[in-house]
């Protein structure tokens, strides 16, 4: 395995710490009278205590010295008892140990889609995908590079095998290789399929043999439609610290408060603190704090019940969606029963053109579905369309289908 240093992009090679930062430690030292830090003083903080309300009925507050330091600025890691927490959460459900110095808590997972291409790709590097991608993630790395590995998505995932193929070629050529693979194992956006166990080791085996780093973004993990446990997740099978895993909280607490985590080999993630130290210093603590408060008072099996509750509520969503599917929509449309996520991704006949039928038809039909090509490396897809079964009630989505059937229709029409 090539040493760090060796896959870094130019623009994250040498990288020092921040000075200032780098000297928090010595703040520890019993006695030490501190003239260095440019904090501000708690005395002028505002908050004076946060009282806190959770569905269900539990209550919890933030005051004294953890609402001071819910106010103060903090490590560019992680709070340190949010860390303690998460530590123990991802034990529990995934089954894998962290040192403290492999994680580190970001703004969403959305941050950790940048950092990977800012730390990795130079202009002339690629990334391996399977297509459809998540835009997010397309967007975050084409502000890097341009040069993608694209291979198909199937009801298992991303095709290992023609990922394989492309990079044997391009080894055999002599060409260079990707600098990461990036994959979405559970409830893809926009697929809505799960990576196989046996592609996971095989993406593992690929990325040995080419010597990749691979990102497994995660945040449908554990919104599971039909009662099952995740599977094994890649990290769990990693045994070369190859994978940097991606968790959010977005999907089973809440989007808007921006928190999520990477996890992954030690030397990787202090290069994630750098980034932050250079970009925002380090995720809100006043938003660690509240995620820590509600980890605390829910409790592992509090915080399942409630996952487990969004779960059933999906569930819902997505049997409305499938039924509204099979009963409307004509046989050639193509798609798979998602077990996780909030997706079902459309195959629609060739020759179709899904922007045109937003042009032509959504205002109209009063429906609304995502054009495939906005999930693609190249603006292809053309004959796919997205959409999503989280914020419409089962009445909705099925009316909402039934007027997607007529789009189809009309478009059948135009294609004769
Ligand atoms: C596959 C995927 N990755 C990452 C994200 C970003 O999530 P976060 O809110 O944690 O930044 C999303 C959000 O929709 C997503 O679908």
């Amino acid at each position: 395995m090539r040493p760090l240093e060796d896959r870094l992009a130019r623009r994250a090679t040498g990288k020092e710490p921040s000075p200032i930062r780098e000297l928090v430690g010595y703040l520890k030292i019993d006695g030490m009278i501190s003239l260095g830090g440019g904090y501000p003083n708690p005395d002028t903080f505002v908050f004076d205590r946060l009282d806190i309300g959770f569905k269900g009925g539990a209550t919890t507050c933030l005051d004294g010295s953890d609402l001071v330091a819910a106010s103060q600025y903090g490590p560019s890691n992680a709070h340190p008892g949010l860390a303690n927490e998460i530590i123990a959460w991802h034990k529990a459900k995934d089954g894998v140990d962290m040192d403290p110095s492999e994680l580190v808590v970001l703004n969403g997972s959305q941050e950790g889609l940048f950092m990977m291409p800012y730390l990795f790709c130079d202009a002339d590097d690629s990334i391996a995908l399977s297509e459809p991608a998540y835009p997010g993630a397309l967007s975050a790395f084409k502000s890097f590079t341009r040069s993608f590995v694209a291979v198909p998505l199937d009801a298992d995932g991303m095709d290992t095998s023609a990922l394989e193929a492309k990079l044997d070629a391009m080894a055999s050529a002599g060409e260079k290789l990707p600098k990461f693979a990036y994959t979405v194992p559970s409830g893809h956006n926009p697929g809505g399929v799960a990576l196989s166990q046996k592609r996971k080791k095989h993406l593992l085996q690929i990325a040995a043999k080419h010597d990749l780093l691979v990102l497994e973004d995660d945040p449908y993990q554990l919104v599971r439609l039909d009662g099952t446990p995740p599977t094994p997740t890649i990290q769990s099978m990693d045994r070369e610290g190859r994978v940097v895993r991606l968790d959010s909280f977005s999907k089973i607490f809440a989007p808007g408060l921006r928190i999520g985590y990477a996890s992954g080999p030690a030397e990787i993630m202090r290069q994630f603190v750098l980034f932050k130290q250079s970009s925002n210093l380090h995720t809100s603590m006043f938003i660690q704090a509240l995620l820590h408060k509600f980890m605390t008072t829910a409790g592992h099996e509090g915080f399942r019940e409630q996952i487990s509750l969004n779960c059933s509520f999906y569930r819902a969503n997505r049997d409305a969606m499938i039924d509204a599917a099979r009963e409307f929509l004509p046989p050639e449309v193509s798609y798979n029963v998602p077990d996780a996520g909030m997706f079902v991704w459309f195959v629609l006949p060739d020759g179709f053109d899904a922007k045109r039928m937003i042009d032509e038809d959504c205002e109209d039909l009063k429906v609304l579905l995502v054009p495939g090509n906005a999930f693609s490396t190249t603006g292809g897809l053309t004959n796919c369309m997205r959409a999503s079964y989280s914020m419409v009630s089962p009445d909705g989505i099925r009316e909402g289908m039934k007027r997607f059937g007529e789009m189809i229709r009309r478009e059948k029409e135009r294609t004769k």
